[in-house]
This record gives C-alpha cells, structure tokens and sequence, in this order.
C-alpha cells in the first residue's frame, strides 16, 4: 500500500525537511522552501532491479580482489571529450554535462553517440520528438545502426526498455525532463531530480553501464536544482561559450577518474561541432599591424600547451576610484600585479583604469600569464607595441621578482612550434633544461623591470 509522506526541499541546494523554513540552514537562501509528496510504494516493483539486488549476498571484498577496470575505457572517438573524461568513458561512471540552452549540449551527445559505432547507445530525450532528433542526425551527417531513440520521461518506462535492449551507453536529455512515478512532484523538482539521478546511478553501478545526464543550468551558472546532483555523479562537465562566437569549451568541475585541468575545445559549425585541436590557432589574432596592450602568453590548460592572447587597455581614470576589470582573470591577482607594477617598477597605476581580456573567452589561473598581463598593461600605457612573435611565461612575485613555472620546456617547445622567436622566462627555470636544443631565443630574466629594461628600452 502506498503511503504518502511529504517533505520539503531547499530548490536552490536541495536540502531537506520535515517542515517549511524560511531560511534554508544549508545554503542560507530564504524562502526556497517548496512542499513536495514522496510515496513510499513498495519498491520492489518501480525501482531498478530492486528486487534482483535485495536478494544479492554481499560480501566486503580485499583491493586485490576487485577487478581493475583502469584499461577498459570506451573510446568515444571523440579526442576532446575523451581527454576532458581522463582517456575515455569509464564503464558505470555517471557523468553530468551542464551548459545553457542553446550551446549544444544536445548536439555533442547526439555526435557521440552517432560515432560510436561499436556501441549500442539509448538516446533518451524528454526534450525533443524523434523528428526533430532525426533532422539533427541528418543535420551532423551521421548514422549508426547500434543508436537507439527514446523519447520518454516516466523512469519506469524507460528502464523497462533499458531492460529489453540492454544498450552499452545510455544518455538522458534531460534530467530535468525525467520523473519517477515513486514521487509525487512534478518534473524538474529538486526531489524528482535527484530520485531520477539516484535511480539511474543504481543502474549505472550495477550494470557497469556509462550514463550521461544532460542538464540545465539556472541563470546563476549552477546546474539546475542540484548541488545535490553534483555530489552523487561521477564527472560534472560544464559546456561553455558565448552564443554569439562559434567556440565552445568543455571543462569539468568534477571528475572522480581524471584530472579536472583538462579543458576541450570545440567550433559549432553549420553541421555539428568540431574538434579543435590546435587552440593556439584561434587564441591568438590574426592582425596586420601591430597594437600597443597586446601580449602573448604561455599557458598550460591541463596538459595541454596553449598560447593566449592577452589584451590590456589602460586610460586615466576620470571619476575616483579607478576601475579594475578582468575578463578571464582573476580581479584579486589583477590588483596584486598592479600594485607590483606600481611599488616595484615605478609605474603610476593609482590614477588608471585597468580592462583585461583573455581571448577566446578563456578563464585562466595558471600563474604563468602574470608576466604578459604585465607586459600587454605598460604596453597599453606606454603605448608601445609588442612584436607577435613574443611570448612571456613567467610568474610574478610579490617582489617584482620572476618565479620558474611548472613545466616551462612543453610550454617553450609549443611556442617554437607556433612560430614564435623569442619567449622570455624566469631565469630560476633555465636549470631544468637545455635551452640550446630549441631554435627560439630563450630569454631568461630575475626581475620584472629588466624584462621592461630589454623590451622597451
Ligand atoms: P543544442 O544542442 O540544441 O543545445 P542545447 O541542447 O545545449 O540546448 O544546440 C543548438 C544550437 O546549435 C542551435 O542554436 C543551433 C546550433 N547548431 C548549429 O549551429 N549547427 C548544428 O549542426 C546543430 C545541430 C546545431
Ligand atoms: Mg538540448
């Protein structure tokens, strides 16, 4: 007999409660409080396999005796993603791509679950009708005989079809969509979300089925509903871009298999998205002459060497307080650099305006750009341009002083492969490595003012 019992859940962080509270003791935000109804059938019935895993003797098992399952990744044939996942789908793993509407988290599942030949894939969408899910197929040119649509949102009904076709990867677009018949609420609730997430997690474990959950995200960046969805999957992946450019990027935010470094970096073309795999190409301008407030700098995203273009604009101030604004850059490490410039360089940044751009829309931590932001800033002010065949990687320290930076021989040879001439680096980095097997002029310096002393004389 079912019996109905309801809570109340927090619809920003997913909280729960036995009664309705004004502010929520978790995430402090107020009034977000909504009643939803939770039955309690007798689940043997709707949940997955329930009854199958109940009767299952479980044993606590010694590491030698569990399986390594590190080698049998899946290829998505996708290099992007695979990277960005840490070499490939793990099998069981839950992962969740996050993104705004409209940026194409529909279209990279879609691809690569059309590439995926070897695979038998179920594409679930709650979102699209399968016309419209066919034009998109026909739009990106692909076909597979092993990809399977679905479009259905009760849960009980979807795994009923999992059951009978036993696919090899499932995708859900959306998990917003989905709605267990073991709650009450309505679709896209935070208690829906996360009884959807966890009955598919349940799945995914069991079965050693992969399982990408689309999903939305607020207007906040956050993935809808769900701090809670974050913690229960594997791999959170967030697809980004401006819907105005053409690139995309994919990074993780979370990711139990692999590093959360790695970023991949798509076009969105006319039929479907393409891998871009030599960023640098498109971070840095093609111009015809040169403008002052522009440094190149040599940066790591993961492990992968990227070259990023640095734009500066520094104009007198007009009204008190100068502004700072970076785009892509931190503002607090901003301030900290221009604060070096002013005590230990002699420059006056007191009474200037400071904007900062990465190109590309790029968000950078690396400490390594430091010296080029600093080089494009006097560049803009003394409006003296850089020639492009010069790039900077070097931290800046409190000092004024240059620091080494992880990794400068793979940053150092990417540059020489892009064509550069002469990349300037701190000088407690040339130890490491010989620079005499590179063709570029490896120039290496103690302080920031005697890399101004050589660049501007
Ligand atoms: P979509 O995958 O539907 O986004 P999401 O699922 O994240 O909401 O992407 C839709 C956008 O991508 C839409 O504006 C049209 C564009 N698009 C292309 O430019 N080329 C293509 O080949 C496809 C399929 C979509
Ligand atoms: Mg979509």
């Amino acid at each position: 007999m079912a019996k109905a019992k309801s809570v109340f859940f927090c619809q920003q962080c997913g909280y729960e409660s036995a009664k309705w509270l004004g502010k929520c003791p978790s995430c402090s935000a107020w009034n977000t409080f909504a009643e939803e109804i939770v039955t309690k059938e007798d689940t043997s019935k709707s949940e997955w396999r329930q009854s199958a895993s109940r009767q299952k003797i479980v044993e606590a098992k010694t590491l030698k005796e569990i399986e390594s399952s590190a080698e049998k990744r899946i290829l998505s044939g996708d290099q992007e993603l695979d990277r960005v996942l840490g070499s490939g789908i793990v099998p069981g793993s839950l992962v969740l791509i996050g993104g705004e509407p409209g940026i194409g988290k529909s279209t990279l599942m879609l691809q690569v679950g059309l590439m995926l030949k070897k695979q038998k894939v179920l594409y679930v969408s709650g979102e699209e009708s399968e016309q419209q899910i066919k034009m998109r197929a026909e739009r990106i040119g692909l076909d597979s005989e092993q990809f399977f649509i679905l479009t259905e949102t009760n849960t009980k009904s979807i795994f009923l079809v999992i059951e009978s076709l036993a696919p090899d990867i499932v995708v859900v677009d959306s998990i917003q969509t989905l709605f267990s018949p073991l709650m009450e609420s309505a679709a896209g609730s935070v208690g829906q979300v996360r009884q959807c997430a966890a009955e598919l997690m349940k799945f995914a474990k069991e079965t050693n089925t992969p399982v990408f959950l689309i999903g939305h995200i607020t207007k906040d960046g956050l993935i809808a509903g769900p701090k809670v969805l974050e913690h229960m999957v594997d791999t959170v992946l967030q697809f980004e871009g401006d819907q105005h450019l053409a690139y995309r990027i994919l990074r993780t935010t979370k990711n139990r298999f692999g590093s959360t470094a790695e970023i991949g970096i798509y076009e969105m073309l006319g039929n479907g998205l393409r891998e871009v795999s030599n960023p640098s190409e498109i971070l840095i301008t093609q111009k015809d002459s040169s403008l002052s407030g522009v440094a190149i700098g040599a940066t790591l995203e993961g492990n992968r060497p990227l070259l990023i273009e640095i734009q500066a604009l520094v104009s007198p101030a007009s009204y008190g307080t100068p502004q700072r604004t970076p785009t892509g850059f931190d503002q607090k490490r901003l301030n900290m650099l221009l604060a070096v410039l002013e005590k230990r360089c002699g420059f006056r940044m007191g009474t200037q305006d400071v904007f900062l751009n990465m190109a590309g829309g790029l968000k950078i931590e690396d400490p390594a750009i430091d010296l080029a932001i600093c080089i494009a800033i006097i560049s803009s002010m003394e409006e003296i341009s850089i020639s492009d065949k010069i790039c900077f990687a070097a931290e800046v320290g409190l000092g004024g002083e240059l620091r080494a930076v992880n990794r400068v021989e793979q940053r150092i040879s990417e540059a020489e492969k892009l064509g550069f001439k002469e990349i300037y680096i701190s000088k407690f980095n040339t130890k490491a490595f010989d620079s005499s097997k590179f063709k570029i002029a490896v120039k290496p310096f103690g302080k920031l003012v005697d890399v101004f002393q050589d660049l501007f004389g």
